[in-house]
């Protein structure tokens, strides 16, 4: 069976890594993979084809910038272009960014079946990008291999039924990753041997592109890092272009983005993750670090029912609050919330008889 696979973005590298280990064990898979260019910036994509040991894409379609649907549009003219040149049997998708929708919905409209890989997340909140994204990619999906109880859940809420689609409790393909690299995890040179720092990600639209609240949780992180611990902050490139454009004042320690094995280092020496990432609030849990989630939702609602993960609003006195209630308090759950590390084995089977 031909499959063909769409990464684009920095979180679906770290997904397709294992992903792609198990599947090329299965002796009737060809794997094709596209890049669709969403991600660019040398530490934003390459570092993790490098750390990840995956080998180079073989399409790289170079579409980034512009506006959600001008990169969309861009995305579907060409995969719709490689579709029709590779012929594959099925198309597989990760996550929620536009590179996923696009892949999706270029594959549906030429019929080509979808599988999608962290199907049946969900915020309740039509107003994040990530959110239309999942929606529209699961209901144009015949596969929906979800991480969680809850994802079934919601997708079972939403209607789906086994009529139109098969739904797979597969487990996170995350955990898989974080138990295989682990061993191999690095730090950036430049924090020396520096231990109970906070470390922080912050990157998401809702968060950045509104002036008063990045204002807010600036605020919170610098009185943070001056009265409660130092806060590494690996800087995105979209919080930093608005970071510089509004002239707001970080007191922070800031950092390139990191690849994959100095974020499981960073992970490792923390005593506490504030974050607006998906991703991390679970590595966080991975690594049984307390985790505080600078939105109004998320879509990991368990690690909030276990009290791991605390939603925090954007200003200054709740986070510091929050900070101060959870440095290096302690993670002792051990329930076994995303697979325990067989999520790509369960895909990459389940793939191979579809
Ligand atoms: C995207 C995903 C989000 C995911 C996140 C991980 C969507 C709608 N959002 O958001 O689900 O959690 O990736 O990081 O797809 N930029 C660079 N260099 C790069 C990459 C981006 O300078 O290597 C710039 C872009 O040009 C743009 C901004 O950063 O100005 C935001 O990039 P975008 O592609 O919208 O992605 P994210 O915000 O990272």
């Amino acid at each position: 069976m031909k499959l063909l696979t769409v990464v684009g973005a920095r979180p679906q590298f770290v997904k397709a890594g294992v992903v792609s280990k198990a599947l090329a064990k299965q002796k009737n898979i060809q794997e094709i993979v596209v890049h669709t260019g969403q991600h660019y910036d040398p530490n934003m994509s390459e570092i993790f084809f490098t750390d990840l040991k995956m080998p180079k894409p073989d399409y790289q379609l170079e579409i980034h910038g512009g506006s959600h649907g001008e990169m969309t549009g861009r995305m579907l003219i060409e995969l719709e272009r490689v579709l029709q040149e590779s012929k594959p049997d099925r198309m597989l998708v990760y996550g929620d960014t536009n590179s996923t929708l696009a892949g999706a919905l270029a594959a549906a409209k030429l019929h080509v079946p979808v599988a999608h890989i962290e199907a049946g997340l969900r915020s309740f909140n039509m107003k994040m990008p990530e959110e239309i994204n999942r929606i529209l990619t699961d209901r144009v999906s015949d596969m929906l291999f979800c991480p969680t109880d809850m994802a079934v859940t919601n997708l079972r809420n939403e209607g789906i039924s086994s009529k139109n689609a098969r739904i797979i409790q597969s487990g996170d393909v995350m955990e898989d990753s974080a138990r295989l690299f682990t061993p191999f995890a690095t730090l950036p040179s430049q924090l020396g041997t520096l231990d109970n720092f906070i470390l922080v990600t912050l990157h998401r639209a809702e968060n950045t592109d509104d002036p008063k609240r990045l204002a807010g949780i600036l605020a919170g992180l610098n009185r943070i890092h001056q009265s409660v611990a130092p806060v590494i902050l690996p800087l995105h490139p979209r919080t930093r272009a608005v970071i510089e454009k509004l002239g707001i004042d970080l007191k922070v320690t800031t950092i390139d983005p990191v690849g994959y094995l100095d974020m499981l280092g960073l992970l490792n020496r923390c005593s506490l993750v504030i974050t607006d990432s998906g991703g991390l609030q679970k590595e966080a849990f991975f690594f049984r670090k307390p985790c505080i989630t600078v939105r109004d939702q998320t879509e990991w609602v368990e690690l909030i029912e276990i009290g791991a993960n605390e939603l925090c609003p954007p200003d200054e006195e709740h986070l510091i609050a929050l900070a101060k209630k959870n440095l290096d308090r302690k993670i002792t759950d051990d329930q076994n919330l995303y697979g325990g590390g067989q999520a790509s084995l369960r895909i990459a089977e389940s793939l191979a008889i579809a």
